[in-house]
């Protein structure tokens, strides 16, 4: 079993990404930290709890990480996506749990550095938590695994702005530094992401099982496709977080380029852009893996497979 940490801004599909990796055989989920993006971090961490209560997986330790950028101020949430909770505007009980005493970086940095080369991160929020246990444990860049993070947007339009993916536009600085400090990173975005859509078909599925967890799920994800529908014209809703928690299971399920990818903090028109040097002889070596193609059929059956369980 692949030793995993989730840093999460739950979120419908981050809370999908949540199951998917809780019931995936090939993993064992150390821990889950929380930042901000979709929604603020408290209400990230207030959903990450709400959701491991509703999958029977309490036991798993929820760190509450960063609550705004590293430079910049926080920015909006995303509430036409994810509703104004963060679930889909799904109402959850309140969770009788709460996160653990450590911060997410001290979290990080010390599980890390106790099981060295063994643990993989796999970030679907902002880069914050990553970057902030970079700068505080550098050492900690040689001692992971690697890092798998769902972000970004190379060879394809953003979703946030014409040119940026919301993962990246909630803290540029913070993916800037982590794409430099020489961490083992492969980006999952949007250049796959979209690919591999959850439909109202699935909904129906998900609808006929009438399982407490399907039910939810169901009724999450249809605000999400509708919001997919209204902006993007899309039939049905990108798996983008479990599509990162499915590059971890099985790294076959896409075709990653080593590439040098920059992200532009200039805060204009092209903020938040992941430049990848695609040229026949870059400038620079590459720092990144860039996820460019994805057997979106193979990848969808097992994300349907495992993401309740049996
Ligand atoms: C990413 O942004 C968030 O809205 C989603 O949870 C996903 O992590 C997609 O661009
Ligand atoms: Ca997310």
């Amino acid at each position: 079993m692949k030793k995993v940490i989730l840093d999460v801004d739950t979120g419908i599909d981050d809370a999908l990404a949540i199951s998917y990796a809780i019931h995936s055989p090939a993993l064992e989920v150390c821990g889950i930290t929380t930042t901000f993006g979709n929604i603020t971090v408290e209400e990230a961490t207030r959903n990450t709890l709400q959701m491991l209560e509703l999958l029977g997986a309490a036991d798993i330790p929820v760190y509450q990480g960063a609550a705004r950028p590293i430079v910049r101020e926080l920015t909006g949430k995303a509430r036409l996506f994810h509703g104004e909770n963060g679930l889909g505007n799904v109402v959850l009980p309140p969770p009788v749990t709460a996160a653990q005493p450590e911060s997410a970086t001290q979290f990080l940095i010390s599980t890390i550095k106790a099981n060295p080369g063994q643990i993989t991160l796999i970030t679907v929020g902002s880069m914050t938590n990553l970057a902030r246990a970079i700068m505080a444990a550098p050492e900690i860049v040689t001692l992971i695994e690697q890092v798998v993070a769902m972000g970004g947007a190379v060879t394809v339009p953003g979703n946030r702005t014409p040119v940026a993916e919301a993962n990246i536009c909630a803290d540029p600085e913070a993916a800037a530094f982590v794409m430099q400090s020489g961490i083992p990173l492969t980006l999952v975005g949007l250049d796959v992401t979209m690919q591999t859509l959850l439909t109202r078909e699935h909904l129906r599925e998900w609808r006929a099982r009438d399982t407490p967890v399907s039910r939810v799920f169901a009724d999450m994800c249809e605000l999400y496709m509708d919001a997919y529908a209204t902006v993007g014209n899309v039939r049905g809703c990108g798996l983008h977080d479990p599509l990162a928690v499915g590059v971890v299971i099985d790294p076959t399920f896409v075709k990653a380029v080593p590439m040098h990818v920059e992200v532009d903090t200039s805060g204009g028109a092209s903020d938040a852009r992941t430049i990848g040097d695609r040229r026949a002889r870059p400038a620079q070596a590459a720092n990144v893996q860039v996820c460019l193609k994805v057997d979106h059929e193979r990848f969808v059956q097992h994300f349907l497979r495992h993401v309740m369980g049996n």
